[in-house]
C-alpha cells in the first residue's frame, strides 16, 4: 500500500490501482448507501443536501433534508417562497445563513440559468454560500464529472494513506494526489467512497486531520467555548426567547458543555434562563 512511506512524490500506477481498490472495496462492504441524498442525481436535492451538510451532521441532515425538499420540491418553489416559510422549515438546524443563501441560489437559478443548476464549479462557486468543496460535490454527486476537490472527510484519508507521520501537511501537497488518484470512470462512486472511508478514519485516534495546516490553524477557534458562547448569542440574538433543549440540539455539542456555557452567559448577565427556556438580556 501507499499508506506507511513518507513521500511526497506522486504515486505510481500500481499505487493508485491499490488505493483505488482498497477505498472501492471498503465502499462496496461499508458504505453508506442508504443516505437518502446519494439515492438521486436531482441537482436542486443534492444542492439542498450539501448546503446541509457544512455544517451539520448527517443524523440531523437524515430528518430535515426531507422534510425541506417536500416543503420546496424545485428552485422555483424555494425561489417563490418567504424568507419566513424558509427559516420555519429550516428551524432546528442552526447557521441561518445558509438558508438564506439556498433561497437566494434559488432565485438566482430561476432569474439567470432558466430553473436549471449549472454543472460548472467556478460558476457555482459564484454563488452564495457556495465554496470550493460544495460546488466539488455538487459537480460529482449530481453531474458525475471527475472534478477534483478537497473536504474534511476526504483530506483525512489522503493524510492517512500518502503522508506517513509527516508534519505538517497542507492541502497544496494534497490536491496533485487527488487529482492523480481520482477514478475518471465512476467520479460520484469514488467521491462517496472517499468521504466514507475519511469518516471512519475521524472516528479513530489520533484523526490524521490534526497534521493538516488546516486543522492546526482552525484549533485555536474552532470548537472552543468562545465559539460556542458565539454561537449562542448568535440564535438568540435571532429568536430572543428559545426553548433549551431546541437551542442544544442546535448548536449540536454535548447538552452538559452547553449547559455550561449557558449558565456562564446568565452569570456574566447576557441570558436569563428560565424553566425550560433561555432568552437574551440585552
Ligand atoms: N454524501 C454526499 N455528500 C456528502 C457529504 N457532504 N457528507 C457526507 N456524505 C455525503
Amino acid at each position: 500500500m501507499p499508506g506507511d512511506q513518507k513521500r511526497k512524490d506522486l504515486p505510481d500506477e500500481r499505487a493508485i490501482c491499490s488505493f483505488r481498490e482498497k477505498l472501492l472495496d471498503f465502499y462496496r462492504r461499508n458504505g453508506r448507501h442508504d443516505l437518502l441524498w446519494r439515492k438521486t442525481t436531482n441537482p436542486y436535492y443534492i444542492l439542498v443536501s450539501e448546503i446541509m451538510l457544512q455544517q451539520t451532521q448527517v443524523p440531523r441532515v437524515m430528518v430535515k433534508y426531507p422534510q425541506f425538499i417536500s416543503a420546496f420540491p424545485d428552485v422555483w418553489s424555494l425561489a417563490d417562497a418567504s424568507l419566513a416559510d424558509v427559516l420555519g422549515v429550516w428551524k432546528g438546524m442552526g447557521y441561518n445563513r445558509r438558508a438564506i443563501a439556498l433561497r437566494e441560489i434559488a432565485g438566482l437559478v430561476v432569474s439567470r440559468f432558466s430553473g436549471v443548476i449549472p454543472d460548472n464549479e467556478v460558476v457555482l462557486c459564484g454563488f452564495p454560500g457556495i465554496g470550493k468543496a460544495t460546488a466539488g460535490s455538487i459537480v460529482a454527486f449530481a453531474f458525475n464529472r471527475p472534478t477534483v476537490f478537497i473536504e474534511t472527510n476526504i483530506r483525512r484519508v489522503y493524510i492517512h494513506c500518502f503522508f506517513g507521520e509527516q508534519v505538517p501537511v497542507s492541502d497544496s501537497e494534497i490536491m496533485p494526489i487527488v487529482a492523480k488518484t481520482l477514478d475518471v470512470r465512476q467520479p460520484r462512486e469514488w467521491y462517496y467512497a472517499l468521504m466514507d472511508y475519511g469518516s471512519v478514519l475521524g472516528r479513530r485516534s489520533p484523526n490524521p486531520n490534526r497534521r493538516s495546516t488546516k486543522y492546526n490553524r482552525q484549533t485555536a477557534f474552532e470548537g472552543s467555548d468562545r465559539q460556542i458562547r458565539g454561537q449562542v448569542l448568535g440564535l438568540l440574538l435571532r429568536d430572543g426567547t428559545m426553548k433549551e433543549n431546541e437551542l442544544i440540539a442546535t448548536i449540536g455539542e454535548s447538552p452538559e458543555r452547553t449547559r455550561q456555557i449557558l449558565l456562564a452567559l446568565a452569570r456574566d448577565g447576557f441570558v436569563t434562563i428560565e424553566s425550560d427556556s433561555v432568552r437574551f438580556h440585552p
